[in-house]
C-alpha cells in the first residue's frame, strides 16, 4: 500500500485530484460527471431491472442509477474494497434510502452472484487495474441475463501523451534513458494500467461471448499552464492505492539521485508552460 494513500475511498476523493488548480478539480469533476452520464445512458437503466456497478468506488454510477430508477430496482453496489462499500453506506444512511440497492464484496474476477442474474452491469475505470482482463469480462458475461447490456468507461493510458514527447531532449541531462524506460513501462504486458488498448478490450468481450461489441475510442485534448508543485505531485502520487508512483516506477531502473534530477530538471523545464495533452479513453457498449 502506499505510504501517501491508504485506501481507495482517499484515492477517489483526495489524491487523484492531487497538484490540480480549484478551476481543474471543478473541470474533472464535471468531466467524470458526464462519462457517468454516457455510460448510463448506454445502459439505458429501467425502473424495476438490476443493475450491478462493479468496482462502484465511493458510487459514481451506483447513485445515479438509484436516483434514475427512484428506488424500485435493485442496484448492487459492489467493490472489493470495504472502505469503498462503507463509505457509500454511510451516505445511503445519511441520505435515508433504506431500500432498492444491496451492497456486495467481491473482485469483478469472481462475482459473488449466480448467472445470468443482472439486466445491466456498469463499470467506470476498474479494468485498468485489473492484470488480466479476460476472466473478468468472463464473469461480467455470466452474472448478465440474456439481452443484458455491460456498458463501461475505461483509460487506455498507453496512448496517452508521454513525459518525453513533452520534454526538450537538451534541456534534460538523461532525456534518451527515461524516454526508453518510460516506454518499456507502457509496455509491460504486467502492469495492468497499461497492458491493453481499445483492440484489446475488444477482444475480450468477444472472447466472452459479447456479438459485435460497441467499442467506442476517444480522445480528448487538454491544455493548460503547468503550476508550481504540479510535477513534483505527477510523480510521487501513485495511480491507485496498491501501486507504484512514476518515481517510484523509475527508481527501479535508476538510482536515487538520477531520478532525483530527472524530477528537478522536469520540473524546471515546465512549469510555467502551457502543455497540450492528449488522454485517451473507451466507452464500451456491449450485448450479451
Ligand atoms: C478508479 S476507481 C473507480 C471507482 C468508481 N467506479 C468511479 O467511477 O468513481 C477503481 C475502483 O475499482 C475497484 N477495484 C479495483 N480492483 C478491483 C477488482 N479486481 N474487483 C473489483 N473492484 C476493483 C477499487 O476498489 C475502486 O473502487
Amino acid at each position: 500500500m502506499s505510504e501517501i494513500c491508504k485506501n481507495w475511498t482517499q484515492w477517489l476523493k483526495k489524491n487523484r485530484f492531487a497538484g490540480q488548480t480549484p478551476e481543474m478539480i471543478e473541470q474533472t469533476t464535471r468531466w467524470l460527471e458526464a462519462v457517468r452520464d454516457v455510460v448510463l445512458v448506454y445502459a439505458d437503466i429501467q425502473p424495476t431491472e438490476t443493475v450491478l456497478d462493479i468496482g462502484c468506488g465511493t458510487g459514481l454510477l451506483a447513485f445515479k442509477a438509484l436516483e434514475m430508477q427512484q428506488c424500485k430496482g435493485n442496484v448492487i453496489f459492489s467493490d472489493m474494497f470495504q472502505d469503498c462499500l462503507d463509505d457509500c453506506k454511510k451516505i445511503l444512511d445519511e441520505s435515508g434510502v433504506t431500500e432498492g440497492y444491496e451492497l456486495l464484496k467481491c473482485p469483478v474476477e469472481h462475482i459473488a452472484l449466480p448467472m445470468s442474474t443482472v439486466h445491466k452491469a456498469v463499470m467506470r475505470s476498474v479494468l485498468v487495474h485489473v492484470v488480466n482482463k479476460q476472466p473478468a469480462i468472463n464473469e461480467i458475461y455470466r452474472v448478465l441475463k440474456p439481452g443484458g447490456k455491460f456498458c463501461a468507461f475505461e483509460p487506455i493510458i498507453r496512448s496517452n501523451t508521454r513525459y518525453w514527447e513533452i520534454l526538450d531532449p537538451n534541456y534534460i541531462d538523461d532525456y534518451e534513458d527515461f524516454k526508453r524506460v518510460e516506454n518499456e513501462i507502457m509496455d509491460d504486458p504486467l502492469d495492468s494500467l497499461c497492458n491493453f488498448d481499445e483492440n484489446t478490450l475488444r477482444t475480450n468481450l468477444e472472447i466472452a461471448g459479447f456479438s459485435i461489441p460497441e467499442v467506442k475510442l476517444q480522445e480528448v485534448r487538454s491544455s493548460y499552464v503547468v503550476q508550481p508543485d504540479m510535477v513534483r505531485e505527477w510523480f510521487v502520487n501513485p495511480p491507485s492505492p496498491s501501486q507504484p508512483s512514476t518515481k517510484d516506477r523509475f527508481l527501479k531502473y535508476f538510482d536515487f539521485p538520477k531520478v532525483s534530477k530527472y524530477m528537478i530538471q522536469v520540473e524546471d523545464y515546465l512549469t510555467g508552460r502551457t502543455l497540450s495533452l492528449k488522454t485517451n479513453a473507451v466507452f464500451i457498449n456491449a450485448t450479451k
